[in-house]
C-alpha cells in the first residue's frame, strides 16, 4: 500500500479553538496539517497568515504544516512562512511572475516546494521545473472556499500527473484538494493521489465534547484507502 498522507484542511476547523482542533485531528491519526492562505486578491476570500502558523508551532504542533498559498504575489511571503515553521509551501503558477525563482526561494528557505493547479490550469507548467518541486497539488474545486463538490475531470488529470511523476523517477508527492470525502477517496487514490486534503470531509464530523472526536472519520478514511 502506498504511503498515504491525510491532510485535514484547517479552513473548516473551529478557528476559536484552533490549537485544540489541530491537536485533536492529529491525535485521531491525521498526518499533516493543510494550511490555506487566502488574500482576497488572488482568491475572493481572506484567511490566515504566518502569525497563525507560528502560533501552531508555539502551541506544540510538530507534524508537517502544508502551506497552500492562494496569494498574489507569492515571493514576499515565502520567507515569512519558512520562519513561521512551514514544512511545505505550495503556490499557484498564475500568481507568480517567475515560477522557477519562487520554487527555488522555497527550497532555499528550507521548505519543500510545490505547484498548485486549478481545475483549468494545464500541467505543462511543470515542463521545465519538475526537478524543483516536491509536491504537485491538483485542485479538484476552484480555490477560495471549503465545502464545494469534487470536479470529476480531476481524476484524469491525476492519472496524467501520476504518470509524469513515475516516469521522472523523482520523489514528488501528488496531493488533491477539494471535495475529498470518505465516499470518493478510494477512487481518487486509485487515480494516483497519495496526499489527501479534506476540510469539511473531516472537521464536519465528530462529537464536540470528545477529544478523540475525529477518530471515527479518520478511521473510515483509512479503511477506504486500504481497499485501493
Ligand atoms: C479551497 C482550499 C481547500 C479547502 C477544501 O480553496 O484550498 O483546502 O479547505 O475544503 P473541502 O475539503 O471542504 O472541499
Ligand atoms: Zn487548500
Amino acid at each position: 500500500m502506498p504511503d498515504f498522507f491525510i491532510a485535514p484542511s484547517i479552513l473548516s476547523a473551529n478557528f476559536a479553538k484552533l490549537g485544540e482542533e489541530v491537536d485533536n485531528v492529529l491525535a485521531s491519526g491525521a498526518d499533516i496539517v493543510h494550511f490555506d492562505v487566502m488574500d482576497n486578491h488572488y482568491v475572493p476570500n481572506l484567511t490566515i497568515g504566518p502569525l497563525v502558523c507560528q502560533a501552531l508551532r508555539s502551541h506544540g504542533v510538530t507534524a508537517p504544516i502544508d502551506v497552500h498559498l492562494m496569494v498574489k504575489p507569492v515571493d514576499r511571503i515565502i520567507p515569512d512562512f519558512a520562519s513561521a515553521g512551514a514544512s511545505y509551501i505550495t503556490f499557484h503558477p498564475e500568481a507568480s511572475d517567475h515560477i522557477d525563482r519562487s520554487l527555488s526561494l522555497i527550497r532555499e528557505s528550507g521548505c519543500r516546494s510545490g505547484l498548485v493547479f486549478n481545475p483549468a490550469t494545464p500541467l505543462s507548467y511543470l515542463d521545465y521545473v519538475l526537478d524543483k518541486v516536491d509536491m504537485i497539488l491538483l485542485m479538484s474545486v476552484n480555490p477560495g472556499f471549503g465545502g464545494q463538490s469534487f470536479i470529476p475531470a480531476t481524476l484524469d488529470k491525476l492519472r496524467q500527473a501520476r504518470q509524469l511523476i513515475d516516469q521522472s523517477g523523482l520523489d514528488i508527492r501528488l496531493e488533491v484538494d477539494g471535495g475529498v470525502k470518505v465516499d470518493n477517496i478510494a477512487e481518487i487514490a486509485a487515480a494516483g493521489a497519495d496526499t489527501f486534503v479534506a476540510g469539511s470531509g473531516i472537521f464536519g464530523f465528530g462529537d464536540a465534547s470528545d477529544s478523540n472526536r475525529y477518530n471515527s472519520i479518520i478511521a473510515k478514511i483509512r479503511n477506504a484507502l486500504a481497499q485501493v
